[in-house]
């Protein structure tokens, strides 16, 4: 592929095959690392055209501009297509804001998320991941990513909410639309009025759902993430009603397709690499520290967030960027900069050091539920080698069409049975 053929305003290098996908960003990060690219023309004029953007593909300059957020700020939205700032708010949360606001909003849900508070609420890992495996254990085949890797981090959620068992198909279709908005799968009517009518009518139910737990817990307080949120106070501020509400968007959508994502791509790496499978299973525990990591790394469940330039001459390098530029960091393409890992495309489960930015950036947005994540990978994959060792992937991954999540809708699997 011929560099200036090479466009990420589309989605045709993520409708091809992986590897020129991966051979793209190669070419970038060596040729043309800060690259400007058009963005799509609308479908609707509900959107407006906006004015490109500017794509970071080394890992140097993701970590610079993540660590100077007065720099390249997020309130200004963090997807390459610009939203209506109530649209990007409600449904981003903290995660489309800037201190002091970002900052305020942080510590406050930060009290609820620190892993004590996090060990100490309803719902076990260990319990879940077993009754998990426990119900596919018998059939010796499934859809990993239907029937195991995307229910782990559903159920995790829904339990440390508090939400009942009955509403978590409901969360996870209103998940499944609101990040895989541009897959015929989850919204079969491709135009842009009923993608939005599709996120808006998700985020309304996600919504409803927890206003009116919230209602219920004010009330009738639990041993629940809910109750601890509603009663979080730093300097006697609290989180206002509609803050609950956006928070537990960005909680049930970061914490869902992501985790889901990093365990599906697991699986699928360790039937590339049945040597590492080997190597871990003869030494789960010494091992998972890293492994873990490996598997964020190698598969970036978050492609990219976008920032914007808040000041004319901000420098990353050679390049000097006006304000209001966006600027889009690809964390999938710094974790396989041949400048900071050694053999990138390689799967090293014992890989040390490994500074990867899966979790983005090191600054304010670093992801809060990552050592959530990291629990929640150790623990499935040491009920899956316990109960079924030799499980292996048995087709391809059948991927979800998004440049912003590496997702795996499903995966199928095979395992000898056992009762
Ligand atoms: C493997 C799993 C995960 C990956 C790869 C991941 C990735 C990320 C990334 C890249 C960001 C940075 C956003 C930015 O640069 O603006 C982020 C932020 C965030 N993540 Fe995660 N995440 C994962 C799991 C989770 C889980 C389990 C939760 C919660 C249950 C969670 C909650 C959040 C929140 C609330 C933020 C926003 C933080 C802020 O803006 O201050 N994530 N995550």
């Amino acid at each position: 592929m011929k560099l200036d053929e090479i466009d990420l305003g589309t989605l045709d290098l993520w409708d091809g095959p992986i590897d020129q996908r991966n051979e793209a960003f190669a070419r970038l990060r060596e040729e043309r690392p800060i690259a400007f690219f058009e963005e799509p023309e609308p479908e609707s004029d509900l959107v407006v055209r906006g004015p490109g953007f500017w794509s970071l593909t080394r890992h140097r300059d993701v970590v610079e501009a993540s660590r100077h957020a007065d720099l390249f700020c997020s309130g200004q939205g963090t997807s390459i297509l610009d939203m209506p700032p109530f649209l990007s708010e409600f449904l981003g949360s903290m995660i489309n804001m800037d201190d002091p606001r970002h900052a305020r909003l942080r510590r406050i849900v930060s009290k609820a998320f620190t892993p004590r508070t996090l060990a100490g609420l309803s719902g076990d890992v260990e319990a879940q991941a077993a009754e998990i495996v426990d119900a596919v254990a018998a059939q010796g085949e499934c859809d990993f990513v239907t029937e195991v890797a995307a229910l782990l981090p559903l159920r995790v959620i829904v339990d440390l909410m508090g939400i009942p068992r009955s509403q978590e198909r409901e969360i996870f279709d209103c998940t499944n639309r609101l990040l895989g908005f541009l897959d015929p799968e989850y919204v079969p009517e491709q135009t842009a009025e009923a993608v939005l009518v599709a996120i808006m009518q998700a985020a309304q139910d996600l919504a409803s759902i927890v206003t009116e737990l919230a209602g219920h817990r004010s009330q009738n307080p639990a041993n629940d993430l809910i109750t601890v949120l509603l009663n979080a106070e730093v300097d006697d501020d609290k989180l206002t009603h509609e803050e609950l509400a956006s928070f537990f968007i960005l909680l049930v959508v970061a914490g869902n397709e992501t985790t889901r994502n990093a365990i599906a791509h697991g699986l699928d790496a360790f039937t590339q690499h049945p040597d590492q499978l080997a190597r871990w299973q003869a030494d789960f525990e010494g091992l998972a520290p890293t492994a873990v990591e490996e598997i964020v790394r190698w598969s970036s469940p978050v492609q990219h967030f976008r920032r914007t330039v808040t000041r004319d001459g901000v420098r990353l390098g050679d390049h000097e960027f006006n304000e209001g530029d966006k600027v889009v960091l690809w964390y999938g393409s710094a974790n396989r900069d041949a400048a900071v890992f050694d053999d990138p495309d390689g799967f090293d489960i014992g890989r040390t050091p490994n500074d990867h930015v899966g979790f983005g950036g090191p600054g304010p947005h670093f992801c809060l539920g990552a050592h959530l994540a990291r629990r929640e990978i150790t623990v499935v994959y040491r009920e899956l080698f316990r109960r079924l060792p030799d499980i292996h992937a048995v087709g391809p991954p059948d991927r979800l069409r998004s440049n912003f999540i590496n997702g795996i809708k499903h995966l199928p699997v095979a395992f000898t049975p056992t009762a």
